[in-house]
C-alpha cells in the first residue's frame, strides 16, 4: 500500500472503504471521486479557486430555506436536472416527453370542473387548453389527474407573490372522463425569470448567461397503471426557446397557440398527453 500522491489520490481515497459498505454506494461514490479528482488535475485548480467554491457553495446553503432551495436551481441551470431527468424518464415513442419539475408546484390544489377558469387575477391573455390523455395505443385513459400550474401575466407564481396574487392563482386539478378529455381556461403564458438573487443568480451573470425560460405551462399527469408524467407545454417562437435557464425544452413540447374564434377567449391550445404504463 502507498501512500496519497498527485497522480492515485482517487484510487488510494476509494481503496478506504470498507468491506461491507453498500455495492451501489461504493459505485456511487467510488466514481464521484474519480471524476472530482480528475477535475481539479485537468484544470489545475488553484488553492484560491477551491476557497471561493467553498465560498459560493456555502452561499448556496444558507440560501436554502423552507419556501427557496438554491441547490436545486445550481443542479438546474448546470443541466443536471434535465440530465437525471432524461436517464430516468426513457420512454417509448410516441409517449409524452418528460421535463423539469421546478421549484413552484404546490400538492393539493383545488379540483375544478372541466372547462372552469384557473386564473383568478384577472391578467392576461385568455386561453381554452384542451386535449386528451391518451395510452400508446391511441385508447383514452378514464380518471387522469391533471395538475396544472403556471406563473401569471407578470411572470410570476402566487406563491412568489402571496400578498399580490390570490391563493391558487393559475392552478388547478382536473379528471378526465371516460373520454380521456380535458379543458380549462387560463391565460397564454409569458416567460419569466427564475430566482436570480441568490449566488446562482450571481453565477449566470458571471458565465454571461441569462435567467430567463420560455413561456410554459406545467403539467403532472398521474393515473392508476401509468408512470408519473412531469412535463410543461411551451409557447412556439418564444425568444427563450433555444437558451431556456434550466434547458428543460424539448422540440415535442412545443404547443400550437391558435387565436380563438368568437367567445371572449383570445387563444386556444390543444395538447394530447401520451402515458405509459407503470
Ligand atoms: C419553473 O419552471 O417553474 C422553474 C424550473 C426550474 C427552476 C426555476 C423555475
Ligand atoms: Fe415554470
Amino acid at each position: 500500500m502507498s501512500y496519497f500522491t498527485e497522480d492515485n489520490s482517487a484510487e488510494i481515497v476509494n481503496a478506504r472503504m470498507g468491506a461491507d459498505t453498500d455495492p451501489r454506494l461504493r459505485e456511487v461514490m467510488g466514481a464521484l471521486v474519480k471524476h472530482l479528482h480528475a477535475f481539479a488535475r485537468e484544470v489545475t485548480l488553484t488553492q484560491e479557486e477551491w476557497d471561493y467554491a467553498i465560498g459560493f457553495l456555502t452561499k448556496t446553503g444558507q440560501m436554502c430555506s423552507g419556501e427557496r432551495q438554491e441547490f436545486i436551481l445550481l443542479s438546474d441551470v448546470l443541466g443536471f436536472s434535465m440530465l437525471v431527468d432524461a436517464i430516468n424518464n426513457r420512454r417509448p415513442k410516441g409517449a409524452t416527453e418528460n421535463t423539469v419539475f421546478g421549484p413552484f408546484h404546490v400538492a393539493d390544489a383545488p379540483i375544478r370542473a372541466m372547462g372552469e377558469n384557473i386564473t383568478l387575477d384577472g391578467k392576461g391573455e385568455s386561453c381554452l387548453f384542451e386535449g386528451r390523455v391518451l395510452d400508446l395505443e391511441g385508447q383514452p385513459i378514464e380518471n387522469a389527474c391533471i395538475d396544472v400550474w403556471a406563473d401569471n401575466a407578470d411572470g410570476f407564481y402566487d406563491v412568489q407573490q402571496p400578498d399580490i396574487q390570490p391563493k391558487w392563482n393559475n392552478r388547478g386539478r382536473f379528471f378526465t372522463g371516460a373520454n380521456g378529455r380535458y379543458s380549462f381556461r387560463g391565460i397564454k403564458p409569458v416567460s419569466y425569470p427564475i430566482p436570480d438573487d441568490g449566488p446562482v443568480g450571481q453565477m449566470l451573470g458571471h458565465l454571461g448567461r441569462h435567467p430567463y425560460r420560455p413561456a410554459h405551462v406545467h403539467y403532472l399527469i398521474t393515473a392508476p397503471g401509468y408512470q408519473k408524467l412531469v412535463t410543461h407545454t411551451f409557447v412556439g417562437e418564444d425568444t427563450y426557446l433555444e437558451s431556456d435557464a434550466v434547458f428543460g425544452v424539448k422540440r415535442s413540447l412545443i404547443a400550437p397557440y391558435e387565436p380563438a374564434e368568437g367567445g371572449d377567449t383570445q387563444w386556444r391550445s390543444k395538447f394530447d398527453f401520451v402515458l405509459v404504463p407503470a
